[in-house]
């Protein structure tokens, strides 16, 4: 038997003033694009925002339903409107936030596990990493430089071949 261990890191900022303009821009858009969710079983409005590796901004935010199952989040939907309007330019950064009726949007929130495994396949059919940039309207902001590292020992187009 021998013993693993798994490691990342990631930059953690105490506000968004320390941001650099770019990241602080991008996640106010973030904040922004949560205006675009529709949440009302939750009351918990996420917004995603990404840019492309041209420059171009695309925006997303969960899509909740009454059949609670159907709903999807905020990442997912924007990895399918971008990989539909724009199939063949990567991301470079994704910003995430959120806001809810009911509780603070005082720290990071990370994408759950289904949005995770989302955000691994589109780096690796793109072969290209995706930055992620969480925050709430206020508090902490965690930058990470990709996704996948989100989802250690994850089940890959790797394991179909
Ligand atoms: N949600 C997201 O949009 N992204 C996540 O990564 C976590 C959760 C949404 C799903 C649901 O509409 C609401 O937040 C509460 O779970």
């Amino acid at each position: 038997m021998k013993q693993e261990s798994y490691q990342f890191s990631f930059e953690v900022y105490d506000s968004i003033k320390e941001l650099n303009e770019a990241d602080a821009w991008l996640l106010l858009k973030a904040h922004d694009a949560t205006g675009l969710s529709y949440a009302p079983y939750s009351n918990f409005f996420v917004g995603a925002v990404a840019k492309l590796i041209n420059g171009e901004i695309v925006a997303g935010a969960n899509q909740e339903n009454a059949s609670y199952p159907v709903g999807i989040c905020a990442e997912r939907v924007l990895l399918s409107v971008i990989s539909s309007l724009y199939p063949d330019v990567p991301v470079e950064t994704i910003a995430i936030s959120y806001r809810s009726e009911t509780i603070a949007s005082d720290h990071p929130v990370a994408p759950c596990g289904i949005c995770r495994q989302s955000l691994q396949e589109y780096e690796s059919r793109m072969q290209h990493p995706v930055r992620l940039i969480l925050g709430g309207v206020e508090g902490k902001i965690h930058v990470m430089p990709n996704a996948a590292m989100l989802l250690p020992l994850s089940f890959s187009n790797q394991d179909l071949k």
